[in-house]
């Protein structure tokens, strides 16, 4: 038997004739899949009849059709989408998930092609459908698609890995569970694509009656082909680029509000950020009066710091007087987030206690990684179980700093990979035995080795420490 790698959830919310069209779709896909139907409590005229009638005719295999299980489900009126998207992962272990809108119009290879990409990429986690574009309004077998370098979001309908889903919170509010989506899936280290040869229509937010619909309650193409102008007119990019600050907000949360209380709490004046990648990922939503950004450009595709040096350098060329500012400029709080090998962190750190005011905070990331596979060396080594997460060595330089560094203070915030906090002052030398700096006895005395203290924990740290 052929094996069923894609699971495909579809909503009903009182729009029977969206979901009749979604379905009429999907039934004429050209793979295998799994389909849930859940429907939210529908009181629309025919919706019962018309479901049992589906399962029936699948049960009695009268549907001839690549739809293998298909599962319907009531949930109750307006259970959360997020629960029924965590739900859905949860109860399919299929290799690829597609979570589609029910007003979507789709063409057969809609579902193949899809997992073609993700196939064919292994650093694509998600896939999207070039959607209501007036440059993409045929479906053609030939496979083409386009990786996006940059975040992007679609809203709904993403196809993705699995192994990519974390659970979206409880308390996430309903419209951010997709940017939470999205936001996880980066966070996984993988990109994500857009399939040209299968565009998609979505007939804009008609989940509820009255509300995004069209007046006509049609979801034909003749519709499509009416709607206005400016969204027969979106281009390809304009779709691609869409960033929403709250996006980058969910996916790094933890370190951007730490060093944004840090900063009201004490009223910090200037901020240096070293290791930036895309200035919105971190540095835009940092709330401070200067702002100082330091990379030589690695990681981005557009790189808009200010100084594009290397941290190395940076502080060289500051300490020579040959930047814009004094040789010996202080800095309230500094951020070190670039090379995380534990030699270059040793001396970002040393470096930026030389330029840190009197009572400024050197804010460190990635200080408590999770395995030795997030702690490994090679960057670049997509291979472990970690995939593209990253966090390096930095610990073995907060830990050697613990053991040796009486007058500094030092812990790190259990949250965001281990957000490390260092302050002029004394400490209690760790005195963890370590001298060879192995993992395994890192892991087994993690919180001694890092001082490492819970997330409601630091604020009273950073008034008095605790050792
Ligand atoms: C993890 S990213 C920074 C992420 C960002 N701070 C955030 O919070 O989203 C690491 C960055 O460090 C930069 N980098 C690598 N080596 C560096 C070095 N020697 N000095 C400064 N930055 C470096 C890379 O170019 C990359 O953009």
């Amino acid at each position: 038997m052929e094996n069923i790698r894609i699971s495909v959830l579809v909503v009903n919310l009182n729009t029977l004739n969206y979901t009749k069209e979604c379905i009429e779709d999907l039934l004429t896909q050209d793979i295998r899949f799994n389909l849930t139907i859940i429907n939210q409590n529908s009181d629309e005229v025919g919706t019962e009849e018309y479901l049992d009638v589906l399962f029936k005719n699948h049960i009695n295999g009268n549907l001839g059709s690549n739809l293998h299980v298909l599962t319907i489900r009531n949930s109750g009126y307006n259970k959360p989408l997020n629960k029924i998207w965590n739900d859905f992962v949860t109860e399919n272990d299929t290799e690829f998930i597609c979570l589609l809108n029910n007003d979507v119009r789709i063409s057969p290879n809609f579902l193949s092609s899809a997992i073609q990409v993700l196939d064919n990429e292994p650093i694509v986690g998600f896939v999207n459908h070039v959607t209501n574009n007036k440059e993409y309004q045929h479906w053609y077998n030939k496979l083409e698609y386009e990786i996006i370098q940059q975040p992007f979001r679609q809203g709904w309908d993403p196809i993705f890995r699995r192994e990519c889903y974390s659970d979206i919170p409880e308390n996430l509010i309903l419209y951010f569970g997709d940017d939470y989506i999205y936001s996880k899936l980066y966070y996984s280290g993988y990109k994500g694509a857009y399939v040209l040869n299968s565009p998609m229509i979505h007939l804009c937010s008609a989940t509820t009656p009255n509300k995004g619909r069209f007046n006509t309650g049609d979801s034909d193409r003749s519709l499509y082909m009416s709607m206005t102008d400016v969204y027969h007119h979106l281009s390809f990019d304009e779709k691609f680029s869409k960033l929403t600050p709250e996006f980058f907000k969910i996916l790094h949360n933890d370190r951007i509000s730490i060093i944004n209380d840090i900063i009201e709490k004490n009223n910090f004046k200037s901020y240096l950020e070293i290791g930036v990648r895309n200035t919105f990922e971190c540095f835009d939503l940092i709330n401070c009066e200067i702002k100082d950004s330091v990379d030589p450009g690695f990681e981005s595709e557009i790189n808009n710091v200010k100084y594009t040096l290397t941290s190395d350098e940076f502080f060289k060329q500051l300490n020579l007087g040959n930047l814009d500012k004094d040789f010996d400029y202080k800095w309230d709080i500094i951020f070190i987030d670039g090379l995380h090998l534990s030699y270059q962190v040793d001396l970002d750190i040393r470096n930026s206690l030389n330029h840190l005011s009197k009572n400024g905070i050197i804010v460190v990331h990635d200080c408590n990684p999770p395995t030795l596979h997030h702690a490994r060396e090679d960057y670049s080594n997509h291979d472990t179980p970690a995939k593209g997460i990253w966090n390096g060595t930095v610990w073995k330089t907060f830990f050697k700093m613990r053991c040796t560094e009486p007058n500094l203070d030092m812990c790190v915030v259990d949250c965001d990979w281990g957000v490390g906090l260092i302050k002029k002052g004394s400490q209690k030398i760790c005195e963890v035995n370590n001298p060879y700096f192995e993992y395994s006895i890192f892991d087994k005395n993690r919180v001694n080795s890092l001082n490492l203290i819970k997330l409601n924990q630091y604020q009273e740290w950073l008034i008095n420490p605790f050792y």
